[in-house]
């Protein structure tokens, strides 16, 4: 489901990544783990195509990300992909239900089909009193719920989370992981966790860690 072959990456002439190579099927939950600056979010902002690689190829969903036009790329993303940035991505003019809701109104969605889903998953998150609130007056934990919010509201069928629980305390990391994993075993998505914990990384089936620029088992 995602398949990354030869990934490399790097910045002013120094390797981030130098060939990185990983196949997450259909259905799995895998962890990537490693240090502070070993490329974790580059390599999953190259998987979403939001980054540039240098070389080697992606595909997601049978999709080869690196060849698909920009507004191809982008409806792919709206509605494939879920993804949680480590930077969150909220746009800071819509409230918090509007920036859940915004995959669904890009499509086109009508509003009161999505309301039900939007309700439920805020309940489970815990940010139905964030919904009317705008991202620059919540708080970072708060925000990272919403981000995650977002990337559910579709039903993708791969979701990308890069440190989904960063922000997060201890309670609501185990309610966020608790959450995805039983969305992982009753839908079947396939899910791509980026961590530094180890105890966030079992969550997964497997966990892989990306060293010196590439993944080792
Ligand atoms: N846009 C950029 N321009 C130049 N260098 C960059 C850029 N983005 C990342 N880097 C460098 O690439 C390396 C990997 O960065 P990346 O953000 O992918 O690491 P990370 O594993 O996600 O780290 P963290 O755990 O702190 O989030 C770092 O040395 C960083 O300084
Ligand atoms: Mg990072």
């Amino acid at each position: 489901m995602i398949v990354a072959e030869d990934i490399s990456k790097s910045y002013n002439g120094e390797y981030c990544l130098r060939g990185v190579s990983l196949h997450v099927h259909r259905g799995e939950f895998v962890s990537v783990m490693g240090k502070s600056g070993s490329g974790k979010t580059s390599l999953v902002e190259i998987l979403a195509g939001v980054r540039t690689a240098d070389g080697g190829k992606v595909r997601v969903c049978g999709e080869d990300v690196f060849s698909l036009s920009p507004s191809a790329l982008a409806r792919f993303r709206r509605t494939k992909l879920g993804a949680v940035y480590q930077s969150f991505g909220l746009i800071s003019t819509l409230t918090a239900a509007d920036n859940i809701l915004l995959p669904l109104t890009m499509e086109r969605v009508p509003r009161g089909q999505s309301v039900k889903k939007l309700n439920s998953l805020a309940e489970r998150l815990g940010i139905s009193r964030c919904l009317c609130k705008y991202p620059d007056d919540l708080s970072g934990g708060q925000r990272q719920r919403i981000a995650i919010a977002r990337a559910l509201i579709y039903s993708p069928e791969v979701l990308l989370l890069d440190e989904p629980t960063g922000s997060l305390d201890e309670l609501n990391t185990k309610n966020v992981l608790n959450l995805i994993r039983e969305i992982n075993r009753a839908t079947g998505i396939t899910v791509l966790q980026i961590t530094h914990s180890r105890s966030a990384a079992e969550y997964g089936d497997r966990i892989l860690t990306l060293e010196d620029g590439k993944i080792v088992q």
